[in-house]
């Protein structure tokens, strides 16, 4: 099964996931990456982020090439955002209006998924989503078992 692995990732946590669904599934990976790659941190990285998921900002993307046609299923990833999908993620969605694919869906989070799955079903109608799970923080204090799961359900997707 073909699989394309689109994510964005700003402190590194879905692209860890992103990576291991890639060696798992022999997948490729399509990076987001935000024109405005200025590193924000500490509260500034908060209120930044925050104002833009309250705003609906789809901000701008560093030129990428999205030949999802050719692919079975596509894999797609965000961090959650003040309980929202990345603003990030809000622009290639509507930049690329993907339809008719398998679509497995995943997140990195703090400790709250918000409604991001029902965010991202409803930005993705037309498709079949076929699978979603959300990942808490895993290059954090319990990598190796986080990465586990993430290994397992990357198996688990490419029965699907
Ligand atoms: C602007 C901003 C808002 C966030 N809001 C939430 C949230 O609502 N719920 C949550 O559990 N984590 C929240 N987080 C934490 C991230 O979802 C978490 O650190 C995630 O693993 C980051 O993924 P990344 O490393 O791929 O960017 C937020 C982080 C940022 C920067």
């Amino acid at each position: 099964m073909k699989t394309l692995v689109v994510y964005f990732s700003y402190t590194g946590n879905c692209g860890l996931v992103a990576g291991v669904i890639k060696n798992s599934l022999g997948a490729e990976t399509l990076e987001l990456k935000l024109e405005d790659d200025k590193e924000r941190k500490g509260l500034a990285k908060y209120f930044w982020g925050g104002k833009q998921v309250f705003s609906h900002a789809k901000p701008p993307l560093k030129p990428y090439k999205a030949d999802w046609e050719q692919y079975d299923l596509i894999v797609i990833g965000s961090p959650v955002w003040a309980g929202s999908f990345s603003p990030a993620l809000a622009t290639f969605l509507d930049q690329t209006k993907i339809s008719g694919k398998k679509i497995a869906l995943f997140c990195c989070h703090r400790g709250g998924k918000g409604r991001v799955f029902d965010q991202l079903k409803a930005a993705l109608t037309g498709n079949t989503v076929v699978a979603e799970r959300g990942f808490i923080i895993p290059s954090g204090a319990n990598r190796g078992e986080a990465l586990e799961n993430v290994r397992a359900w990357a198996q688990s997707l490419s029965k699907i």
